[in-house]
């Protein structure tokens, strides 16, 4: 018999960055997440510039299995297109402040025990706090051939932006989940 998770966050420290430097997703995954050593880097210079940032280990009782990374933004303009300011969707996003779940990831030996969706919702649960602000929405991206990760946030309750001229090639989708 499978034992229910028992998944919860927590912070990086000394202790553990080894530990989560070290964690890896399979190889045909790799062109879907950061390393997390470059999401910690990340972290960083998004610290240094004044976004906040919240960067967590993913434990299982004492087990580390994965890592993800929360971020605050009341901007769009990384998501910005020029097609899409005329759009409704920009319309009604523009302005609002939202969380983003900017990396997310399961150390392959872990994958596929229900870790991942755990995890997810203990992250929703931290949003849901507000520790940087408040904001009605999550947003996250993934790229376009993870029909994993799509389908797993889409059964989460995330909703793609599909309006017409969103997209460019290359781009990475986004998804919204209301808060
Ligand atoms: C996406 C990811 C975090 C999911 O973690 P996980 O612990 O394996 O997820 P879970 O075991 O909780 O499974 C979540 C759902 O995805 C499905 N799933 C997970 N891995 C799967 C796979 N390789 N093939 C098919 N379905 C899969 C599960 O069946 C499950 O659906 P269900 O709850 O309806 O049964 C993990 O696959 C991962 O780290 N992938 C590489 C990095 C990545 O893509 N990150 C997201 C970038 S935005």
């Amino acid at each position: 018999m499978t034992r229910k998770p028992q998944i919860h966050l927590e912070k990086i420290t000394y202790d553990n960055v080894d530990a989560i430097v070290n964690l890896r997703v399979a190889k045909d995954q790799r062109s879907y997440v950061a390393s997390n050593q470059w999401s910690l880097v990340d972290a960083y210079l998004s610290l240094a510039s004044g976004r906040p940032v919240h960067p967590f280990g993913i434990y299982n009782g004492k087990t580390l299995v994965g890592f993800i990374m929360i971020s605050y933004n009341n901007d769009w303009s990384g998501y910005k297109r020029d097609a899409w300011l005329n759009s409704d969707e920009y319309r009604f996003y523009k302005d609002k402040p939202f969380y983003y779940i900017w990396r997310f990831m399961i150390d392959r030996k872990f994958q596929k025990r229900g870790y991942g969706r755990e995890a997810l919702r203990r992250a929703v649960e931290f949003i849901r706090t507000y520790p940087s602000g408040l904001a009605d929405f999550c947003v996250l991206s993934y790229e376009p051939e993870n029909e994993v990760a799509r389908e797993f946030y889409r059964s989460f309750g995330f909703v793609e932006l599909n309006e017409p001229g969103y997209y460019e090639p290359g781009d990475e989708i986004s998804a919204v989940l209301k808060l």
